[in-house]
């Protein structure tokens, strides 16, 4: 799956920028929102109100990645609001699991985020609790930035997990991730990928998204071979 990140997109604009990525069929499986507080990162963009507005001009799923502090507190209302995932980060949740519990219970996918340092050996049991794990191939922040290589580890070892039933989720990646990134995060084991600047800085969206998919899948084929 590839979720096409609305960071790199022109905020004026954002409900035909999310349209000219296409939608599920041809184009972006989700759209990926990422709510960023100046606190948890340093950058600041958009909140709950903007989400709302969002969710009623597409029928894309919206992937919201909350990089904010207190999302015991907050991550619930994005649930609440309508969003198909909501992801939250392991070193802003205070109690991850009952977190969990809440975006479900308000009807979304509980997705967890793990920053590039962050090991995944702590939150194994964690994530029984989780849909989806988004490993952060990048410091939090900032689009446009270069793909980290180490993180595959951390893939691989998810995807371990998952292949031997120990978790039941899918496993996402987020930064860097471009047409000469994407096919060694394929072959590691991510399903879905997060892309930014590799499809709003293309001249067509559609076919920047369709074009890394197709890699993926070239890959993702080679590396369960
Ligand atoms: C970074 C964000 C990413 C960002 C990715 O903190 O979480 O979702 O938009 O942008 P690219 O694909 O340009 O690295
Ligand atoms: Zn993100």
């Amino acid at each position: 799956m590839i979720a096409p990140s609305i960071l790199s997109a022109d905020f004026a604009r954002l409900s035909e920028e999310m349209a000219a990525v296409g939608g599920p069929g041809r184009g972006a499986d989700w759209l990926h929102v990422d709510v960023m507080d100046a606190h948890f990162v340093p950058n600041l963009t958009l909140g709950l109100p903007v989400v709302e507005s969002l969710l009623r001009s597409t029928d894309t799923p919206l992937d919201c990645h909350l990089m904010i502090d207190a999302p015991d507190r907050w991550a619930p209302g994005y649930a609440e609001a309508g969003a198909h995932n909501v992801t939250v980060h392991a070193e802003a949740a205070e109690d991850p699991v009952a977190l969990a519990k809440n975006l479900r219970a308000a009807g979304a996918n509980a997705g967890l985020s793990v920053k590039p340092d962050t090991p995944l050996e702590s939150y194994t049991d964690v994530l029984k609790h989780y849909d989806t794990l988004l490993v952060m191939s990048v410091e939090p922040g900032f689009g446009g930035q270069k793909f980290i290589e180490r993180v595959l580890e951390k893939v691989r070892a998810a995807r371990r997990m998952v292949d031997t039933g120990h978790l039941n989720l899918l496993v996402e990646i987020d930064g860097g991730i471009n047409s000469d990134t994407i096919e060694q995060a394929a072959e590691a084991g991510v399903d879905c990928f997060v892309a930014g600047s590799a499809v709003y800085g293309a001249e067509d969206p559609v076919r920047a998204v369709e074009g890394l998919r197709a890699r993926a899948l070239d890959a993702s084929a080679h590396g369960s071979a």
